[in-house]
């Protein structure tokens, strides 16, 4: 199962003879038994597979259902006053009835002990309106976590005390969280994501088996927002383990009610919102990549095709009717991309003591957590549209990704899409403006790495992207 490059880009290291003795073993093993190897010099080199765990079955009908308008928090902002400080939104891009089509598609309207309340649902992060089209799964690169400090709700979580006890006390779990998070999760610029703090803030708030709140952390929370962009979600139909990074194996639907611990009372009521995902997770798979929109140069991406499945495929795999996914987790020797995330999920021992100990690592098919220091190379369905790229989001356009002498390192983007280069419209810039400037020199942000385009000539390189349009 050892994977060895000698592509242009990759000459690989000679491994030590111990880790030689090992390959031929291995190779007499015909099994993905090689999580055993835990020698650290082969996983330095080593491009590593990553095994399929058995999943839940489900219904993606009604996962679609619950996520769009089912109640996975059972607490969010009073409908009443959220109208009033939003306004209706009338887009109603989800065609949905009652109280659900007056809200955006990234809320839901739920009920409970009479009081209606909106709650934020995984369409905040998880859905984008791309061209005027709503397109669920894409990843939200529109957010703001930039100014997420110097948020304060406790004037008017006091007013609503004062005016609807009855309100407050059903919106309590849901503004009390809220205010701890919020002041927690500023990033440095505006369109990356901060939810992986956001996960490891609610964890250290929660008991691991009762999952009930603990107003003082019950661990330590890193100072540092490791900053991502948020996957697609139609990889997952092809993905072995979840994350960048790859390390949230087993179960999937228990990572996926993570943001559950939002507003979570207890274990009993996470046990019955963990009995939809399933569901969610027969939904999140069954979602196809939309459509390049513009015409595509049939000959030229045939050209490319060829680069690709030389260049590109032994990491992402080949696509169509008989293509494969690999499934690979690639070293930070190779990829050499910003390393603070997969870092960060290594340097994480108390949350991973948390998980292994809680509740959510119980029960068929349990979930366990596999650091790795590297990434995980991604399958490229749809990747026309995922700018910008890298984990990080630090680079914007896929001309850049495959050619790292054009990767500005201060740019600012516009909304519009740009489809010569493909990826988002962005200007440069010779210094950064804090907010404004996606800024590549901060620790976190960097655009190094993934050098494999460099090697291409223009011509291969312009028709390797016409190859990826077509994906
Ligand atoms: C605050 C934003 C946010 C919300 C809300 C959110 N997610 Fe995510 N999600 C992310 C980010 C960011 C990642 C990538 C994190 C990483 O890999 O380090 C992610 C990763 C995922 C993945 C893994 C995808 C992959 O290719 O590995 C799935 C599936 C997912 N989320 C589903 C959900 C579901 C279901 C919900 C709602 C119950 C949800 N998310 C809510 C931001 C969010
Ligand atoms: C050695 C394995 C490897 C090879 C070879 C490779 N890639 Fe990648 N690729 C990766 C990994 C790993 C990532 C994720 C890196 C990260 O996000 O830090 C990635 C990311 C990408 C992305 C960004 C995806 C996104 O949504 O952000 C694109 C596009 C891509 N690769 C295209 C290509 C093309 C085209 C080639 C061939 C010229 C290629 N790759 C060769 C491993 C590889």
């Amino acid at each position: 199962m050892y994977i060895c490059y000698t592509k242009r880009w990759y000459n690989p290291p000679s491994p030590p003879e111990k880790v030689k003795k090992l390959f031929v073993i291995l190779s007499l093993l015909v099994s993905t038994a090689l999580f055993a190897v835990s020698d650290n010099a082969t996983l330095e080199t080593m491009l590593l597979p990553i095994p399929a765990d058995a999943q839940q079955a489900g219904d993606a009908a009604r996962g679609y259902e619950y996520l769009t308008t089912g109640d996975f928090l059972k607490s969010g902002a009073p409908y009443r006053f959220f109208l009033m400080a939003n306004g209706k939104n009338t887009a109603n891009r989800l065609n949905r009835t009652g109280k659900n089509a007056t809200v955006s598609h990234a809320y839901n309207v739920i009920e409970k002990d009479g009081v209606h309340m909106v709650i934020p649902t995984c369409l905040q992060c998880h859905a984008q309106v791309f061209d005027g089209q709503l397109v669920i799964g894409l990843g939200n690169t529109m957010l703001d976590f930039s100014n997420a400090g110097s948020m304060d709700f406790s004037a008017q979580m006091r007013m609503l005390q004062i005016a609807a006890p009855r309100q407050y006390a059903a919106a309590k779990p849901f503004l009390k969280s809220f205010a701890t998070v919020f002041p927690k999760i500023e990033t440095e610029v505006r369109g990356v994501n901060a939810a992986d703090k956001l996960a490891i803030t609610l964890v250290s708030h929660r008991d691991a088996q009762t999952l009930k709140w603990s107003d003082t952390p019950l661990l330590p929370i890193p100072e540092e927002v490791i900053p991502t962009d948020v996957p697609a979600w139609w990889m997952m139909k092809k993905k072995n383990a979840m994350f960048y990074n790859g390390f949230a194996r087993g179960d999937f639907g228990k990572y996926l009610m993570l943001s559950n611990l939002l507003t979570v009372t207890d274990s009993a009521e996470a046990r019955e919102v963990s009995s939809h995902f399933g569901d969610v997770l027969a939904y999140i798979r069954s979602i196809e990549p939309p459509k390049y929109p513009k015409e595509i140069d049939a000959q030229k991406a045939e050209t490319g095709r060829v680069v690709f499945n030389n260049n590109c495929s032994g990491c992402h795999g080949t696509y169509g009717a008989d293509g494969k996914y690999p499934n690979l987790l690639v070293p930070l020797s190779i990829i050499q991309t910003d390393s603070a995330l997969c870092q960060g999920v290594q340097n994480s021992a108390p949350f991973i003591e948390w998980f292994k100990r809680s509740w959510f690592a119980q029960g068929a098919n349990a979930p366990y957590i596999v650091p790795f220091n590297g990434y995980l190379a991604p399958p490229l369905d749809g990747v026309w549209i995922t700018a910008p790229y890298l984990h990080n989001g630090s680079v914007p356009t896929l001309e850049a990704l495959l050619n790292s002498k054009l990767r500005p390192v201060y740019w600012s983007r516009t909304w519009s899409y740009d489809y010569n280069s493909i990826g988002v419209t962005y200007t440069k810039h010779d210094t950064a403006i804090r907010k404004q400037t996606y800024n590549t020199t901060l620790r976190g942000y960097s655009n190094a790495g993934h050098y494999f385009g460099d090697a291409l000539t223009d011509d291969e390189r312009t028709a390797v992207i016409e190859y990826l349009k077509t994906l």
